[in-house]
C-alpha cells in the first residue's frame, strides 16, 4: 500500500541497533524511516558495528553515526542526554538478548544502554534472537518485565533463522517495524471504538466462471481501515476481494458476494460503535447460479434474471442500536445532490463524496464530507492522508 510520505515528519526517531544479524535489515528500516518524513539518529553499539559498518547508516540517514558515551562531538561528554532529549521516540531494532537483559535491569554501561535509561520518550523493541535465547526463561523474564514497565516490544517473528533453525525469533520485517512505530505516533483519537467496516468490490456468480462485479481497488476503505487502527480502534474489515494485505492490526473477514458481505456485517455489528461502509457492493445479483459452465451453444441469447441485493449500510443504519454510520458516495455528477440524498434518505450522520472520475482506483481523491452542519470539501490529497482526516472528522462528531 502507498504510503504517505507525511506520516512521520516532523518527527525525531533514534534507532538503535545492537549486534545481531538482524542488523542488516535496520539498514532498510532506515530507509522507510526516511520515507516516511522522520529524521533519523542511528547509535550503535559496539558489536552491532562487526555485522553492519557505520559507514552504511550515516549515508543512509544523513547524520553521523553516534557510538560510545565518551564521543568527543560533544565537548562536555553529555551526548546521551541531549539525543534523548530531542527524540520523539527511541526504536531498538534489532535488540539483542543482552541488550533486553541490560534493559531490563536498567544497566547503562554504553552509550545506548545509557540513552535508554536516561530517556523521556517511548521505548519500542524488536527482538531478535536465535529460537532458544529466545526461549530461555531469564530472556522470557526479561520481556514481561520491559512489558511492566511500558516498553512496547515488537515481535519477535516465527520462521527460518539465520543459524539454519526454524523457530521464534527472527526479527519482525522492517516494513512491519516502520508500520508499527507511524501508528504508534498518531493520536489515539478513537481509542476503545470498534470499529466494523466493508471494502472493496462484490462479486454476484453467474456460473462457476462467470460473475457480475463493480469496479473498486479497495484503496479508499483499506486506507481508513488503517486511519482507524492508527487511532486506536479495534477494527474488522469484511472485505471483497482485492489485491492488498491487511493493513498491520486489522482484523480481514474475507467475503465474495453480498449476501455474504451482509451476514459477515451482521454477525458482527452488535458489538460495533461504528460502522463505516466503503464497499461498491453489486446492487443486483443473478436469481440463480448455474452450478455448470453454461455453454454458448446451450443458448443463442440468454436472460439474465437478477433480483436486488441488501442495502447492507441502510440494514444497519436502521438498526434499533445503530452504530455510528458512515456511507460513500461515488457519483458521476451532481456530487452534492445525490450525497445529500444519500445521508437523508439513509439516516446517516455521514456521508463522504466523490466524483469517480476523481479518485476511481489511483493513489489519490478529492472528497467533501456531507454531515448536518453542511458540506465540507476536502483539498486534494493521497488516499492515506483523506483517510487521517475522515477519522479526524469522525472523531470529533462522536465528542
Ligand atoms: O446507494 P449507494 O450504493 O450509492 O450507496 C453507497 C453507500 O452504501 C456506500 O457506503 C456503500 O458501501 C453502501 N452500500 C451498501 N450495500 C449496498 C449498496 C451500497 O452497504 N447494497
Amino acid at each position: 500500500m502507498g504510503k504517505s510520505m507525511t506520516e512521520l515528519s516532523g518527527k525525531r526517531i533514534v534507532l538503535g541497533v545492537t549486534g545481531g544479524i538482524a542488523a542488516y535489515k535496520s539498514a532498510e528500516l532506515v530507509r522507510l524511516l526516511i520515507k516516511a518524513g522522520a529524521e533519523v539518529h542511528v547509535v550503535m553499539t559496539e558489536n552491532a558495528t562487526r555485522f553492519v559498518t557505520p559507514l552504511t547508516f550515516q549515508a543512509l540517514s544523513g547524520h553521523p553515526v553516534w557510538l560510545d558515551p565518551w564521543d568527543d562531538r560533544r565537548a562536555n561528554s553529555m551526548s546521551h542526554i541531549e539525543l534523548s532529549r530531542s527524540a520523539d521516540a527511541l526504536l531498538v531494532a534489532p535488540a539483542t538478548a543482552n541488550f533486553l537483559a541490560k534493559l531490563a535491569h536498567g544497566l547503562a554501561d554504553d552509550l545506548l544502554s545509557t540513552l535508554c535509561l536516561a530517556r523521556d520518550c517511548p521505548l519500542l523493541v524488536a527482538p531478535a534472537m536465535n529460537r532458544q535465547m529466545w526461549q530461555n526463561p531469564a530472556t522470557q523474564r526479561n520481556i514481561v518485565r520491559l512489558q511492566e514497565d511500558g516498553l512496547h516490544i515488537l515481535g519477535p517473528d516465527d520462521g527460518v533463522q539465520a543459524c539454519g533453525e526454524v523457530g521464534e525469533g527472527r526479527m519482525v520485517e522492517p516494513e512491519t517495524i516502520c508500520e508499527a512505530l507511524i501508528s504508534f505516533m498518531q493520536p489515539k483519537v478513537l481509542a476503545g471504538k470498534r470499529v466494523v467496516m466493508t471494502a472493496g468490490p462484490t462479486y454476484e456468480p453467474i456460473d462457476p466462471v462467470r460473475g457480475i462485479t463493480n469496479i473498486s481497488s479497495g484503496k479508499m476503505g483499506y486506507a481508513l481501515a488503517r486511519a482507524c487502527a492508527h487511532a486506536g480502534a479495534a477494527v474488522e474489515l469484511v472485505s471483497g476481494s482485492v489485491e492488498m494485505d491487511a493493513p498491520y492490526g486489522v482484523v480481514r473477514v474475507s467475503v465474495r458476494t453480498a449476501l455474504e458481505m451482509h451476514q459477515a456485517v451482521m454477525a458482527r455489528i452488535a458489538q460495533a460503535d461504528i460502522f463505516i461502509g466503503v464497499a461498491a457492493v453489486a446492487d443486483f445479483r443473478p436469481r440463480h447460479a448455474a452450478e455448470n459452465k453454461l455453454k454458448k451453444t446451450q443458448v443463442a441469447s440468454p436472460v439474465l434474471e437478477l433480483e436486488q441485493n441488501p442495502d447492507i449500510l441502510a440494514d444497519v443504519a436502521s438498526l434499533p442500536a445503530a452504530p455510528f454510520c458512515v456511507g460513500f458516495a461515488a457519483e458521476s455528477q451532481d456530487l452534492e445532490t445525490y450525497a445529500e440524498d444519500k445521508r437523508k434518505r439513509k439516516r446517516l450522520p455521514l456521508v463522504v463524496g466523490n466524483l469517480v472520475q476523481d479518485g476511481m482506483g489511483g493513489d489519490e481523491n478529492t472528497v467533501t464530507l456531507f454531515d448536518a452542519r453542511g458540506a465540507h470539501p476536502l483539498p486534494r490529497a493521497s488516499k492515506q492522508v483523506l483517510a487521517a482526516a475522515i477519522v479526524h472528522h469522525l472523531a470529533e462528531m462522536l465528542g
